[in-house]
């Protein structure tokens, strides 16, 4: 039985690899560290979610069997003392680490809790490997690490070439801890997660999804200022202050969690992966679904803005931190996860289709009870909506 102690199982990533390996391997277990809510357990929050997971990967029926291979120690990977959790008799005869457990704000770190998380977490969870004396550490890290990169980014060396934000500057330095460990590593680099290839779904949106909430918002409030029926177009008059970027790495949810999942079963050769596929969008085909899903008009991307008005200030209040991926310059190479694991893993994009399909699944599945988001959600770009 290989034993793996995990963090991160409440995560977007984290509880999509859990259930994808389980259901693959049958000599596998889990020991986990969660934290607790104010209201539930670690281990209450872990069954939930793991139930939530497998309804999602259409097998609802496996969450039993799933669950009893999975014990929880309630902790943060932050206060967590890594000599006093090696003594824990649930972590005798752990041989791997997956440590996926991160802060992922994008925004400024003013309290350093993005930082003691990411950075100091991991710090923790790597002296653990060693006091566990663990046979292989996997991590996943960001592919954003490349930071302020333009050009190809490579799978190994990864160099500092600036950091857009605190969250990629502690993801960085975490990965060099786990480089440096001496532990056999695999590190795992996802770009920006979003729904899966099939419906455009997903369990818990995050990052690119603060934008559609924000316009849906916005639209909402400026149609009731005009008296326009909500699912008319509306000129928003806005304007995204950033440079229009040909690579945005968009990852369908399902693909990370192939990819983790095939990756982690190939052999620990201290290799890093740009989990981030090879089909990136450009800024103006986001820009184009969104605004055609949503049925906006007068949105505009130009980084030289000059008089920002209320609701361009608001945004960049809001959003500000998201801007850097849509100008983003870099291109990620693919070579280790080619060798690793053929051609063929990467042959899927998501297209102008399929981003329209994951900005609708977004509409449908989190705002059910907004009629005419919902009627929005439900036709597809260009028909005409009913008022
Ligand atoms: N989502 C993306 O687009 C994206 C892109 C690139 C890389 N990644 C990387 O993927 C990994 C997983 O992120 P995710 O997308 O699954 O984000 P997520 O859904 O926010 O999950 C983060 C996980 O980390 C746990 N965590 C956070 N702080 C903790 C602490 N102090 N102690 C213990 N556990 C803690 C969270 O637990 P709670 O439930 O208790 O908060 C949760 O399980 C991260 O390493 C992230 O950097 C994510």
């Amino acid at each position: 039985m290989k034993k793996i102690f995990l963090t991160g199982i409440t995560g977007l990533v984290g509880s999509a690899f859990v259930v994808a390996l389980l259901r693959e391997r049958q000599d596998c277990e889990f020991v986990c560290l969660a934290r607790k809510s104010p209201v539930k357990s670690a281990k209450q929050r872990t069954e939930e979610i793991i139930r939530d997971e497998c309804k999602f990967d259409g097998c609802p029926e496996l969450a039993d069997q799933i669950l009893s291979k999975v014990q929880v120690i309630e902790g943060d990977v932050v206060t967590i003392n890594p000599a006093e959790l090696a003594k824990n008799p649930l972590l005798k005869g752990v041989d791997v680490i997956f440590h996926c457990a991160a802060d992922v704000n994008l925004g400024q770190d003013p309290t350093g809790k993005t930082y003691r998380i990411n950075y100091e977490g991991t710090k923790n969870m790597v002296e653990l490997a060693k006091l566990l004396k663990v046979k292989e550490f996997h991590y996943v890290g960001t592919a954003y690490i490349a930071g302020k990169l333009a050009g190809v980014a490579l799978e190994d060396k990864p160099v500092d070439n600036g950091f857009n934000n605190p969250y990629e500057e502690s993801k960085f330095k975490a990965e060099m801890l786990v480089r440096e460990s001496g532990i056999p590593f695999t590190i795992y680099r996802p770009a920006i997660i979003t729904g899966r290839r099939s419906d455009g779904r997903i369990r818990k949106p995050l990052a690119f999804y603060r934008i559609l909430e924000f316009l849906g918002k916005l639209k909402s409030h400026r149609c009731t200022k005009l008296g326009i029926p909500h699912v008319l177009p509306v000129d928003l008059g806005i304007n995204f202050a950033t440079i229009p970027s040909e690579h945005v790495y968009f990852v369908p949810i399902d693909y990370v969690q192939e990819a983790i999942t095939a990756l982690f079963q190939q052999p620990v050769t201290n290799t890093a992966y740009h989990v981030t596929g090879d089909s990136p969008l450009t800024t103006r085909q986001i820009q184009d679904a969104v605004c055609g899903v949503l049925r906006l008009e007068g949105v505009s991307i130009d980084p030289n803005e000059n008089l920002p008005n209320r609701d361009n200030k608001l945004m960049s209040r809001f959003l500000g931190d998201l801007f850097p991926y849509f100008s983003s310059d870099i291109v990620f190479d693919q070579s280790n996860v080619r060798k690793a694991l053929g051609d063929k893993i990467l042959d899927w994009e998501y297209g102008t289709k399929g981003l329209e399909i994951l900005i609708r699944s977004y509409y449908k599945d989190y705002f059910p009870k907004v009629e005419w988001l919902q009627k929005l959600a439900n036709t597809p770009m260009g028909v005409p909506v009913e008022e």
